[in-house]
C-alpha cells in the first residue's frame, strides 16, 4: 500500500531536519540505576533509533527529588553529575539519526502508588482518583523553585548533547493538574493555568535559545461523568493562549492520565483522530498527535487531518524498525504490538515485550530463555519439524527457515495461533490476533510448509533430524456436580455468541487468580447480551491478576454492566438454575440462581509421548513446557530456533 505523500517527508522542527513524520514519543524501559541511565539503556535507544523514527523522545525524567521513586529508575534530570550517562543516552539516539528530546516531568500529586519518600504536591489539595489523600498545595514560591527546576534539567540535557527537551504537561503530571480547571482552584498568581507552563518555558528559553521546546499535553477524558477539567475544549483554549506568550516549538497532543494513557488492547484506533483537524484550526504550532497510531492508513490520516507529525512508543518496542517498515511500505513485515501492556508496563526489573524476544533486560543480548531438552542432542542433522503453530512454534519455524533450515509445522487445529488466537475470540482482545496474524504471514512469506487438521504420523516425524514440540496447554475441566449446564473458560470463548442468548445469567467459576481466562469469560458473556453475569472466587477480588492500568481499563469497560462479584467463595455443586456456593473463610452455604456455570480450571501441559527416531534431537518450548504467557512462548520459540541452527544443517 502506499502511503500519505507526506509521512517520507523531512520536517524542519526548530532549525532541526527531521527525516520524516514519524516519532517515538516518551517512554522509560527503567534500564536506570540510581537515577542515571546505564549502557543497557543507550542501547535501546539506539536500536530505536537506528530503526527509522525521525526524533525520539526519552520518557520518565524527572526534574526534582519530590518528583522521583523510591526504586529510582527515573532518570534525574537536575543532577549535574549523571551528565556522563544522559549524554551516551543523547548519542545512542543521534548516531541512530534521530533527532534526540528529553522529556521533562514532575509527578506532582501522582505517586504512580509507589512509597515515596517525600510529600505529593500539586496546584491545591484536590485528591487525585487515582491516590487516597490530598496532595500538598505549593506555595507559590515553591511553584518558582518548581520553574527552576525545570530550567536546570533542561540546560543539563542540552549540556549532555539532547537536541531540545519537551515539557510533559500531560497524562496528570504537576504541569497539567496546573491547566486543570478543576484541579487548579489557586487564586493567587498560578490561579492563571497557563502561568506555570509560561514560566517554565520562558525560564527555559533563557538557557537553550531558540532550540526546540516541546509540550506534550493529553486530552483527560471525563470519566462517569465527571468532570476531569481538562479536556479538548480547554486545550483548544490553552494551547493558543500559551503559544501566544510563551512561543513554544510544538505541541505533542495525547489522551488520559494514569492507568489509562496507555491504552489496553480494547483500543483498535487512534482515539485523537477524529481531533486533529480541530487542533490543528486551533493551534498555529507543528502539531504532533499519538496515541494508538499502527497503520499507514491512520497516520496518512492524521497528516491528511492536519498533524506534522505522527508518534508512536509501543509500536517501537515491539518492532525497533517499525519506522523504518512502515516508510518503506513494509507493513506486513512489522512485528505488532498487540496492547498487551504487560512487558513493557510492568518493568520487572525493566521494560520487555510479549512480543519482541530480542528484548532483554540489562546485561542480556535477548529476553532469557531455555527451550527444554527431551533427549541428549541427536547426531543427525537436517529437516526440522515444528509440531504446534501457536505463537511458540511459529516463532521457531520463521527463525529457523531465516537461518536456511528446511522446516514444516504441523498442528492437529485447522488454523494456527494456538492459545493466542483463543484468547483473541474474547471481545477487546483482539490484539493477540496481530501476532497471529503476523506469524502466519511470516510463515507464508518465507514459505515455510504449514501442515493443519491432521496429526503428524510417526513415520513422517522420524524422517526429521529435529523435533520441537510447541504443542501448548489446555484447560482442566473444574469437577462440578450437578446438573446445571457446566462448559469451561476454553469451551465458552468459542461458543458465547450462540449460547448465551438461551442463558442470560452467566456464573464464572474463576481459579482465584484473576487473569483473562475469567475477564474474558465475564466479557464474552456481556458481550453476547447476558443480563446477569456473577463471578465467584475463592480469591479477593476479581481481576486481581492484571497490572492497574488493565484493570483500570477493564473496570471502566464494565462500568454499569450487570456484573457482581461473590469474593471468597467457590461452587460445591449445582441444580437445575442453582449453584450452591460455600465461603472458602467461614463456610457458610448460600445459593445463587444461574442458567451457565463457567469454569476457569488451571491450564496443563500438552505434550505427545513421541518417541525419537536414531539420532532425533527433541526439544519442547512455551505452554507445553510449562502454561505461561506469550512472552515465553515467543522467546522459547526463537531460543529453540538458535539452538537448532547452532548445529550445523
Ligand atoms: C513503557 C512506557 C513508558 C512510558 N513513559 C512515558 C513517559 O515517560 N512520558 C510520556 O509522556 N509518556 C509515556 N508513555 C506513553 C507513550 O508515550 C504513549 O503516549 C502511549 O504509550 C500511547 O501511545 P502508543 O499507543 O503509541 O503506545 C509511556 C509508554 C510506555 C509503553
Ligand atoms: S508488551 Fe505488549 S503492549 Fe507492550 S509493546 Fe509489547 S506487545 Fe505492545
Amino acid at each position: 500500500m502506499t502511503h500519505h505523500p507526506d509521512l517520507a517527508a523531512p520536517f524542519t522542527l526548530g532549525g532541526l531536519t527531521l527525516r520524516n513524520r514519524l516519532v517515538a514519543t516518551a517512554h522509560a524501559m527503567a534500564a536506570v540505576a540510581d537515577g542515571a541511565p546505564t549502557e543497557s539503556d543507550a542501547a535501546y535507544w539506539h536500536r530505536l533509533a537506528r530503526g527509522g523514527a525521525a526524533m525520539v523522545i526519552t520518557g520518565g525524567t524527572a526534574v526534582a527529588p519530590e518528583s522521583t521513586l523510591p526504586q529510582r529508575y527515573l532518570t534525574e534530570a537536575w543532577r549535574p553529575e549523571i551528565e556522563d550517562a544522559v549524554r551516551r543516552r543523547a548519542e545512542a539516539i543521534t548516531e541512530g539519526g534521530a533527532v534526540a528530546i528529553a522529556q521533562l516531568v514532575h509527578l506532582g500529586r501522582e505517586t504512580l502508588g509507589a512509597g515515596t519518600y517525600y510529600a505529593p504536591v500539586s496546584a491545591a489539595a484536590v485528591r487525585s482518583p487515582r491516590e487516597a489523600t490530598a496532595p500538598h498545595p505549593l506555595s507559590a514560591e515553591d511553584v518558582r523553585g518548581v520553574v527552576d527546576a525545570f530550567r536546570i534539567s533542561a540546560a543539563n540535557s542540552v549540556q549532555a548533547g539532547f537536541h531540545g527537551v519537551e515539557l510533559h504537561a500531560g497524562h496528570g503530571y504537576l504541569l497539567a493538574q496546573f491547566l486543570s480547571r478543576v484541579n487548579n482552584t489557586r487564586d493567587d498568581e498560578y490561579g492563571d493555568r497557563i502561568a506555570l507552563l509560561s514560566q517554565v518555558i520562558d525560564a527555559i528559553r533563557t538557557e537553550i535559545g531558540e532550540l526546540p521546546i516541546g509540550v506534550r499535553v493529553s486530552v483527560e477524558p471525563d470519566v462517569g461523568g465527571v468532570d476531569s477539567g481538562l479536556g479538548l475544549d480547554d486545550l483548544v483554549e490553552l494551547l493558543p493562549r500559551l503559544y501566544d506568550v510563551s512561543p513554544f516549538t510544538y505541541a505533542n497532543v495525547t489522551a488520559g492520565v494514569r492507568n489509562t494513557y496507555v491504552p489496553s488492547m480494547a483500543t483498535t484506533r487512534p482515539p485523537l483522530l477524529a481531533s486533529v483537524a480541530r487542533l490543528r484550526a486551533a493551534v498555529d504550532v507543528p502539531l504532533l498527535i499519538s496515541q494508538g497510531f499502527r497503520s499507514a492508513a491512520d497516520i496518512g490520516q492524521a497528516l491528511e487531518s492536519g498533524a506534522d507529525l505522527v508518534g508512536m512508543a509501543r509500536p517501537f518496542i515491539a518492532d525497533p524498525d517499525v519506522a523504518r517498515k512502515i516508510v518503506a511500505g513494509q507493513e506486513r513485515a512489522i512485528r505488532p504490538c498487540t496492547g498487551c501492556n504487560e512487558g513493557c508496563r510492568t518493568f520487572e526489573p525493566t521494560g520487555s515485550c510479549s512480543v519482541n524476544p530480542e528484548l532483554g533486560p540489562p546485561g542480556a543480548a535477548a529476553r532469557p530463555a531455555v527451550p527444554l531438552l527431551l533427549t541428549r542432542p541427536g547426531s543427525r542433522t537436517g529437516p526440522v519439524a515444528v509440531l504446534g503453530a501457536g505463537p511458540a512454534g511459529m516463532e521457531c519455524a520463521m527463525e529457523l527457515a531465516r537461518t536456511g533450515a528446511e522446516v514444516t509445522v504441523f498442528d492437529t487445529a485447522p488454523r494456527v495461533g494456538g492459545q493466542a488466537h483463543l484468547a483473541a475470540l474474547a471481545p477487546h482482545r483482539s490484539g493477540w490476533q496481530k501476532l497471529v496474524d503476523f506469524q502466519r504471514d511470516q510463515l507464508a512469506d518465507l514459505g515455510v510448509r504449514v501442515q493443519l487438521g491432521t496429526a503428524a504420523t510417526p513415520a513422517e516425524l522420524a524422517q526429521y533430524s529435529e523435533i520441537v514440540l510447541a504443542t501448548g496447554a489446555e484447560e482442566e475441566v473444574v469437577p462440578v456436580p450437578g446438573e446445571l449446564p457446566t462448559v469451561t473458560s476454553t469451551d465458552f470463548l468459542h461458543r458465547y455468541a450462540d449460547v448465551v442468548p438461551a442463558a442470560s445469567r452467566v456464573a464464572v467459576l474463576d481459579d482465584g487468580f484473576g487473569w483473562w481466562q475469567g475477564i474474558s469469560a465475564v466479557e464474552s458473556a456481556l458481550a453476547a447480551g447476558a443480563r446477569e453475569v456473577t463471578v465467584i472466587t475463592p480469591g479477593t477480588d476479581f481481576a486481581t491478576g492484571l497490572s492497574p492500568e488493565n484493570r483500570t481499563q477493564l473496570m471502566n469497560r464494565l462500568t454499569g454492566a450487570p456484573l457482581r462479584i461473590v469474593p471468597m467463595t467457590t461452587v460445591t455443586a449445582t441444580t437445575a438454575g442453582e449453584l450452591r456456593l460455600r465461603n472458602v473463610l467461614d463456610g457458610r452455604e448460600t445459593s445463587l440462581a444461574a442458567d451457565l456455570l463457567v469454569t476457569v480450571g488451571e491450564r496443563r501441559s500438552r505434550r505427545p509421548d513421541h518417541a525419537p527416531a536414531d539420532g532425533q534431537t527433541v526439544r519442547a518450548v512455551g505452554d507445553c513446557v510449562v502454561p505461561r504467557r506469550i512472552a515465553h512462548a515467543v522467546a522459547e520459540g526463537r531460543a529453540a530456533a538458535e539452538a537448532v541452527a547452532a548445529r550445523p544443517l
